[in-house]
């Protein structure tokens, strides 16, 4: 099958495509999903350069690797035991971050309970962005932070890939929510119903009031100042999986970070308001697998704007 790989942990430039690598075989209860698209994440640099937590544990004999951990593909073929999906239908998903298949290629071998059917009025671009940021942001404002009407909600990176989803999310709750994010999101965050900072030009220490909530996708920059603005009693989450908690914690602030766990129950919910419009999916840019390293390039930055996907099958 056609993949792009990389031989050795690296910057953009290992990656490279290969029309010859063997397709996956789907094991017991997973599925082979033929890829249209695949979603670019900061996790999957991270996993390039083999500084992030999963890159550790991978050996010589996970080389040639194949990155990407969300896509939205048509269902190839079904694994033993599979009996909800079925060969043909659209589905989307991602696998656990401990499961080593990859999405950058023509077909991966996914487990059931990591897809839910697509909707068919959802667009495949968008849901191929949807499955990983989505349910680290479900994860955060619905698990960890128990956001409610009640609360004020401070979102760093509001206009990033998770950040997106955690505004929308939590706007949805009828919390109060202000967004710190560079100008060029403004429009968006405010038509969410969301009110936005300008990182750029303003201190969110002084034009939000103490928030009860902050969701953090930011971190460097944003933990310490918000650490002193965060109202009594108030809670924390921090999006890096590497986030250092103790700064939090030595104040008796109720600090996490997501694990996250792709369930089929949660990405059935967010594909069902991808489709009805309750969720809207900013996909920035669609680039052809050729360009992995462009995508991976303009994630590293920092200044995504939403999602980067991989048109995999030539299907934008
Ligand atoms: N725990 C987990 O399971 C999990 C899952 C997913 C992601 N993550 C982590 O969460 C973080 C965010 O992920 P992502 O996919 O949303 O990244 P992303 O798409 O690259 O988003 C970065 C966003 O941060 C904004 N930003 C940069 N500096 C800022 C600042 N000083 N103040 C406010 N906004 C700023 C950028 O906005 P501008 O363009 O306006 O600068 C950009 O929109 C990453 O560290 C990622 O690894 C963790």
């Amino acid at each position: 099958m056609r993949a792009a790989i990389i031989d050795r942990f690296g910057g953009p430039e290992e990656f490279h495509l290969v029309d010859d690598l063997p397709t996956p075989t789907p094991g017991p209860g997973e599925v082979l999903v033929r890829v249209l698209a695949a979603g670019v994440n900061p996790v999957d640099y991270k996993i390039r350069d083999g500084s992030s937590g999963v890159a550790k544990k991978l050996g010589p004999e996970d080389f040639p690797l194949v990155l990407g951990r969300e896509c939205c593909g048509e269902v190839a073929e079904l694994g033993e035991g599979v009996t909800d999906l079925k060969v043909g239908q659209r589905v989307y998903g991602m696998p656990s971050m401990t499961h080593k298949a990859g999405c950058y290629a023509e077909f991966v071998a996914l487990p059931a309970e990591g897809l839910a059917p697509a909707p068919e009025k959802a667009d495949t671009i968008a849901l191929a962005g949807t499955a990983l940021a989505g349910i680290t942001a479900w994860t955060a404002v619905h698990d960890l932070a128990k956001v409610t009407a009640d609360d004020v909600v401070l979102v760093h990176g509001g206009g990033g890939g998770v950040g997106q989803f955690v505004v929308q999310l939590a706007v949805a709750t009828g919390a109060t929510v202000y967004a710190t994010a560079s100008a060029k999101h403004r429009e968006r965050i405010e038509r969410w119903g969301a009110t936005p900072i300008d990182y750029t030009t303003q201190d969110f220490t002084k034009v939000s009031p103490h928030p009860t909530v902050i969701i953090d996708g930011v971190y460097f920059g944003t933990y310490e100042p918000s650490l002193d603005h965060l109202a009594p009693g108030g809670r924390m989450v921090l999006l890096p999986t590497l986030a250092d908690l103790e700064p939090a914690r030595a104040r008796g602030i109720e600090v996490s970070v997501p694990a996250i766990t792709p369930e089929r129950g949660r990405l059935e919910a967010l594909a069902e308001r991808v489709a009805d419009g309750r969720l809207e999916v900013e996909v920035s840019q669609v680039l052809p697998l050729a360009e992995v390293a462009r995508a991976h390039e303009i994630v590293e930055t920092g200044h995504a704007q939403g999602k980067i996907v991989l048109d995999v099958a030539g299907v934008a």
